[in-house]
């Protein structure tokens, strides 16, 4: 018989989760205690914009597959094995994770099941959290239920989380014994078949994985980011520098873009979360590095902000600055720490209209910032600007030539905030073009 499964949380990662285990074949509930979600997600729309993602949960509505609920008594004794999915945000009072949600989930689940069941934990945690609830499960189960947890980090990107639920690099499953790895190989079969790499370990390295790899990543693109600070500095170019770096198998080319930085949900609350559970430990120093490159990617947005200032004399009151893109990255609706819309906050503080187009954010954006001018599309918003920005790389930002702007913007000015402008073609067009990592002499003399 198939197994049954439930996952708890149904945003970005859990309605991932939940709607690729339908299409493996297995019989899914999603659980969320937001009975709005529930009952979006229950029609299959989905509330936030992932390629592909739409598609497979309309199919499994469709089929019965996989179905939505706000009841935990409905999914504790239904489900064979209870995927963890809930959100740890930043939590408001520090850098260390709000654990909240992850453990009133497990302490709900635990409280209901009876039987044989297995609680997976997927949320991304400070190490020493599955050990934690191992003991929590222990103290609130029932007599007659026999509960066993495992935990099994989540790697997707946003526009790419389909492919890296079904298709991932590897599989890590953190475990005390073989009957939950055995469950865990049974979900995984198509992938494991596939030759998916299988890491089997212990809750805390299982834990680790998951926030080594992102520490990892965030200091790659701020080491570049450093780099581009010299090269602002001394001259060079960060681009070609990135170049020759990964030519080096051992550095490889990707994640070297210098830009205006990380952002998101992941890479800058994972990298705090980090040195706050580090420092817990005793060990203030070992994450410290983690503090640097969390500065040097906030200087990005910082740099930005005045090179646009200098380019008007230090005074933006009746400049029109037309901001391209203002999600953390393309393909996705995200502006969670987004520099784009840092930026574009920054520059509207300091006295600039801000008229802001991105495909897909302009929504989430205005939620955060009601008081830019969101505009529906890209002549609109370089109409009559005083300077251009693209600070996110979107196909239709990366394609554009001068020829495409120069009739509808007040002056030649542009930022290139991710370094994918051909700034040779754009300077011959008779444009001030500042590209990252590049002198910008009222600057940088
Ligand atoms: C990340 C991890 O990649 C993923 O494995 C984890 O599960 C969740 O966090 P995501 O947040 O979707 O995924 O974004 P990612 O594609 O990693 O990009 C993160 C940020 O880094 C973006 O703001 C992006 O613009 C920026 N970035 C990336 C750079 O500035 N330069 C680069 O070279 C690469």
């Amino acid at each position: 018989m198939a197994l049954k499964i439930s996952v708890v949380g149904t945003g970005y990662l859990g309605a991932t989760h939940a709607a690729c285990m339908a299409e493996l074949g297995f019989e899914v509930i999603g659980l969320d205690i937001d009975q709005a979600k529930i009952d979006s997600l229950a029609l299959g729309e989905l509330p936030f914009h992932e390629p592909g993602l739409p598609e497979l949960l309309r199919k499994h509505v469709a089929t019965g597959r996989l179905r939505f609920t706000t009841n935990y008594a409905e999914v504790a004794d239904w489900a064979d094995i209870h995927f963890i999915g809930v959100g740890t945000p930043q939590r408001a009072d520090g850098h260390g994770a709000d654990l909240r949600y992850v453990d009133a989930a497990v302490r709900e689940l635990a409280q209901r099941i009876h039987g044989d069941a297995l609680i997976v934990g997927k949320s991304t945690v400070p190490v020493g959290t599955a050990r934690r609830l191992a003991g929590l499960i222990a103290a609130e189960a029932h007599p007659d239920a026999n509960i066993s947890l495992a935990w099994n980090p989540e790697f997707l990107r946003e526009g790419f989380a389909v492919a890296d639920t079904m298709t991932p690099d590897r599989l890590v499953i953190g475990t005390q014994d073989k009957a939950s790895e055995g469950l865990l190989r049974e979900v995984y079969a198509k992938a494991l078949g596939a030759d998916t790499p299988l890491i089997v370990t212990d809750f805390e390295t299982a834990e680790l994985v998951k926030v080594a790899a992102n520490a990892f990543l965030a200091t790659k693109i701020s080491f570049i980011n450093a780099f581009a600070e010299v090269t602002e500095t001394i001259g060079g170019d960060i681009t070609t520098l990135a170049d020759a770096l990964g030519h080096d198998a051992r550095i490889g080319r990707k994640f070297l873009n210098a830009g205006v930085g990380f952002g998101g949900g992941c890479l800058p609350k994972d990298i705090r979360a980090l040195q706050a559970r580090v420092s817990e430990l005793g060990l203030t120093h070992t994450m410290g590095f983690l503090a640097e490159v969390d500065e040097i990617n906030l200087r990005r947005r910082e740099r930005v902000a005045r090179v646009t200032l200098a380019m008007f004399g230090d005074d933006l009151v009746g400049k029109k600055i037309a901001v391209l893109g203002v999600t953390f990255k393309p393909d996705s609706d995200d502006v969670r720490d987004s520099p784009a819309l840092d930026i574009a906050v920054r520059l509207y503080n300091a006295g600039a209209e801000v008229s802001v187009f991105d495909p897909k954010g302009n929504k989430n954006a205005a939620a955060r910032f009601p008081r830019l001018n969101y505009v529906d599309g890209l002549t609109e918003a370089v109409t009559e600007a005083d300077a251009v920005l693209l600070l996110t790389e979107w196909a239709e930002f990366k394609a554009l030539t001068p020829e495409d702007l120069e009739q509808l913007v007040a002056s030649r000015r542009i930022i290139d905030g991710r370094n994918v402008l051909d700034s040779a073609a754009w300077e011959t067009a008779g444009w001030e073009i500042v590209s990252m990592g590049r002198r910008y002499a009222p600057l940088d003399g």
